[in-house]
């Protein structure tokens, strides 16, 4: 008998996953521009500083959009400061993480790096310190053909055609204490109806994201999202969700495992709460979900070692995470839980990609590498492409403190219907191997022609600059189809993907 079952039926569609659920961060923040993507002098930079061994990295990830220049930074930002001769650019205070910014990289080198690394900008404006104007003029020099002033700006500056930047978030993080310019839900909807639309009416393409709170433990959650929508309703395409798991604020790993409980909720919440706008409002929108910051975070080990009150220091070493196995399953399912909800959720970005809670290590002057919680990413980037399907579980639970009882495994299938394959991503979160099994309608001619595991002995095994392959998905053999049925082992504790296609079924222990 089998420790779990479902069954995968074509019929059972949430939606197809957008191309943008697979998107990253990049925020000027300690060492994630400076050190991470741009380091003239590095061995493997090109001539101008940009990290190529980062950059094969990025693309291996498969990122496909890229959220920028903040994160809280951006509640302080004048993007005029990044622009044009570089020597002419001033070197200035951040105090978001107090920090010095030499304006080295800006917008347009930004965009440049864009480009080499193969990804969609998402930029986000300041609505902290600054407001209307500047983010009017950041749009017209970015979007505008030549022939207005801040659009002849950006060609003097060596780029006349407009950088045709889609994604747009209306400011950073509004509603928390922490932000420079921080708004109540009042003010800060009034200011993205406005600010959005004076940006609309520059380019009238663009897409805009409106802040939603920081983190569903936030007093004001789901009370800020109703206020706001209600007021910015004529300009936010989506609202944002953000997300963070300390494994520190969780007495057990099991229970750090169950974390992707809270986005499922956050998720449900805000789309609620967006729904009953939209009928107040007797409208037809649906406001699409934007989790456009969400990871695991060592918070509470960097906090006490990253006080900021040390003086001001050029791209400092700040959140430099190092993920073990059992933040790469947590990473897992909160990417499992993304995928359950591809019919409401349009755009979600890992916080952050290099050095900063990162997909991507670096030393300065040294290697790149990756990071346990890099390898589910890559597989759902590669893999995860397609219809989502949804998976009923039938197997053991658990008790988790705060969450119930919680299921051992975490899976979903995604169906390419074009490639005629269907992958199954399952994390298994008890500490003993189970066998599912799962029933396939309509797919019975289907073989199991790929399988990895992510797992190790030790839940808390990690990647370094000296092992930087510890831990790695290894191909295995032993997933099969037989009689319409794939059977699958999920070792303790692990981060699983079967690949089914048409193709050859490999003989088990191959
Ligand atoms: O990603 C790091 C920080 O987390 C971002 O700057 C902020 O938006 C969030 O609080």
């Amino acid at each position: 008998m089998p420790d779990a079952r479902a069954a995968i039926d074509p019929a059972f569609a949430i939606g197809q996953v957008d191309e943008r659920l697979l998107g990253s961060f990049v925020e000027h923040m300690g060492r994630a521009i400076y050190g991470g993507i741009y380091e003239p002098g590095h061995p493997t930079a090109d001539a101008d500083g940009w990290r190529r061994d980062v950059l094969d990295l990025v693309r291996e990830l498969g990122v496909t959009v890229v959220r920028y220049p903040g994160g809280n930074f951006v509640s302080g930002y004048r993007w005029e400061d990044g622009v044009g001769p570089r020597e002419a650019r001033p070197t200035r205070l951040d105090l978001a993480w107090h920090s010095i910014e030499p304006n080295a990289v800006g917008i347009d080198e930004f965009m440049a790096w864009t480009r080499l690394a193969g990804v969609e900008a998402m930029l986000t404006v300041n609505l902290g310190t600054r407001g209307i104007d500047a983010a009017r003029n950041l749009v017209e020099y970015c979007n505008a053909p030549v022939g207005s002033r801040y659009a002849d700006w950006r060609a003097a500056n060596g780029h006349p055609e407009p950088h045709a930047i889609g994604l747009w978030c209306l400011g950073n993080e509004m509603d928390g204490p922490w932000q420079i310019g921080r708004k109540s839900a009042l003010e800060y909807g009034t200011l993205a109806a406005e600010a959005g639309k004076a940006m609309r009416l520059v380019d009238p393409s663009i897409e805009l994201v409106a802040c939603g709170s920081s983190g569903s433990k936030m007093p004001t959650f789901g009370a800020w999202e109703e206020t706001v929508l209600d007021l910015a309703w004529e300009v936010a395409d989506h609202i944002s969700l953000h997300c963070y798991y300390d494994p520190a604020e969780y007495a057990t790993v099991g229970d750090f495992l169950a974390c992707s409980g809270d986005l499922e909720r956050m998720i449900q919440t805000v789309a609620a709460t967006a729904d009953a706008v939209t009928a107040r409002k007797g409208s037809r929108k649906r406001i699409g979900l934007s989790v456009d910051e969400w990871n695991v975070w060592h918070m509470t080990e960097h906090r006490a070692r990253e006080g900021l009150s040390r003086s001001f220091r050029r791209a400092p070493a700040i959140a430099e995470d190092e993920h073990d196995l059992a933040d790469a399953l947590v990473v897992g399912c909160l990417l499992i839980t993304l995928l359950r909800h591809v019919d409401r959720v349009r755009i979600a970005c890992l916080a952050q990609l290099v050095n900063v809670i990162p997909a991507i290590r670096t030393l300065d002057g040294g290697p790149a590498w990756r990071q346990t919680s890099f390898h589910p990413f890559a597989d759902v980037a590669r893999f995860g492409r397609g219809t989502v399907l949804r998976l009923e579980l039938d197997g053991p639970t658990y008790e988790a403190t705060g969450e119930g009882q919680v299921q051992g495994i975490e899976a979903v299938a995604v169906h390419d219907t074009e490639a005629g394959s269907l992958t199954v991503f399952a994390v298994n979160r008890l500490e003993r191997t189970l066998d599912l099994e799962l029933k396939l309608s309509d797919l019975d001619d289907l073989t199991a022609t790929e399988q990895w595991v992510l797992g190790d002995p030790d839940i808390h095994a990690s990647n370094t600059a000296l092992q930087p392959q510890r831990v790695a998905p290894r191909a295995a053999t032993a997933a099969r189809v037989d009689a319409g049925c794939l059977s699958v082992e999920l070792s303790p504790r692990s981060w699983n993907v079967v690949r089914l296609s048409r193709g050859e079924q490999p003989a088990a222990g191959a």
